[in-house]
């Protein structure tokens, strides 16, 4: 009797450990997978505007996701569609999980698509994976290692400072024919490329299509790359100026005195002064009571007659106008 307990017991201890095993196995699986992410081959010293998309990992107040990205406060807070910009608006705390857009400028590095104007200083308590986490994924511990030499006689040193090659591509700013910022994504845990393409507000077929993706499966930590339309200067015929702005944001150009959004109902860019506590002269259109931005529609026989101030650029502190 007492043999066959002690049988019995052996067969369960090897069945609990042939399920652990298997659990392991199971677990273990997609840490071995390498996380996805859309590379694009470039040839120039060019560089072009893009987002990166960051799932904030903690709360973390406006200036300090500015100096973790080397990004000024008030171009992270346009890209955002925050407004006004104050004095305190630095100070201003913004809540873990939140996806803030951070502009940064996509350069050519070696050939591949990727911004490198992103230092870290290392802290005591740092790992390559809390530096990792500190960017909310859109970089690996594994590359922050190879790009900045890590490793036995070259260890993580507390002060030392680390480039953080970040994510980025350019596509020509184009996409579908119009212009486009695209923005560096991090797949999260259970989102599918049909959710994503439903939040932004695009196609599954052109996230494939600019991803080149065989399939429409994605895994969390993929980064891919997703289309913004992009409302343009280039069409509006300004005076040695060019910009370009995100469906859903803002640019302030003209020493902050103009504030260019792009509508997201028809992706117009309509400039209107910023109203920001800056000096600003000529906001008014030549021998018109319009200022820039104003429209004014006239009714008669024959017609309308619509009269416009429109914002033309602007050189050497002088605001141009037509
Ligand atoms: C540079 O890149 C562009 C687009 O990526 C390509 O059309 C062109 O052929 C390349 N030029 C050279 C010299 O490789
Ligand atoms: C940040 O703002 C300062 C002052 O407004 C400006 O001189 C500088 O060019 C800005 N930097 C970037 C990267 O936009
Ligand atoms: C570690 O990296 C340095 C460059 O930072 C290199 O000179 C050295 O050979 C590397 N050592 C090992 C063991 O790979
Ligand atoms: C612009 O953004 C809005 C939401 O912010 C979205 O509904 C709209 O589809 C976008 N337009 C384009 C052309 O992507
Ligand atoms: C439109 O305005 C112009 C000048 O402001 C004027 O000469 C013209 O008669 C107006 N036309 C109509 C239909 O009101």
């Amino acid at each position: 009797m007492r043999n066959h307990v002690k049988f019995l017991w052996s067969e369960i201890l090897c069945f609990l450990l042939l399920l652990l095993l298997l659990l392991l196995l199971l677990f273990s699986y997609p840490c071995h997978v390498e996380a996805k992410s859309t590379i694009e081959p470039c040839n120039s010293s060019d560089s072009c505007p893009s987002l990166l998309s960051y799932l904030l990992p903690w709360d973390s107040k406006l200036s300090e996701i500015a100096t973790r990205f080397h990004v000024n406060v008030s171009d992270i807070m346009a890209s955002n569609s925050m407004f006004p910009i104050t004095p305190s608006s630095a100070h201003q705390i913004l809540g873990a999980k939140s996806l803030v857009k951070i502009p940064i400028s996509c350069s050519c590095v070696d050939g591949i698509r990727r911004s490198m104007s992103t230092l870290y200083t290392v802290r005591a308590s740092d790992t390559l994976a809390s530096i990792s986490d500190g960017y909310g994924g859109l970089i690996s511990g594994e590359q922050i290692k190879s790009v900045n030499s890590i490793n036995g006689t070259n260890p993580l040193a507390s002060g030392g400072t680390l480039v953080i090659p970040l994510p980025c591509t350019c596509f020509n700013n184009v996409n579908n024919g119009g212009s486009a910022i695209y923005m560096s994504y991090v797949v999260q845990r259970g989102e599918s490329l049909r959710g994503i393409a439903a939040m932004i507000g695009t196609t599954i077929s052109d996230l494939e299509t600019v991803n080149g993706l065989a399939q429409t499966q994605v895994d969390s930590g993929d980064i891919l790359s997703i289309p913004i339309a992009a409302c343009s200067s280039a069409t509006l015929n300004w005076y040695s100026e060019s910009m370009m702005v995100p469906n859903g944001s803002y640019s302030l150009t003209a020493s902050n005195c103009i504030k260019c959004t792009c509508e997201a109902m028809n992706i117009k860019m309509r400039c209107v002064p910023s109203g920001l506590d800056v000096p600003c002269y000529n906001l008014r259109c030549k021998g018109s009571n319009l200022i820039i931005g104003d429209e004014y529609v006239e009714h008669s026989k024959t017609g309308c007659n619509v009269s416009q101030c429109v914002y033309r650029g602007h050189r050497g502190g002088k605001i141009f106008s037509r």
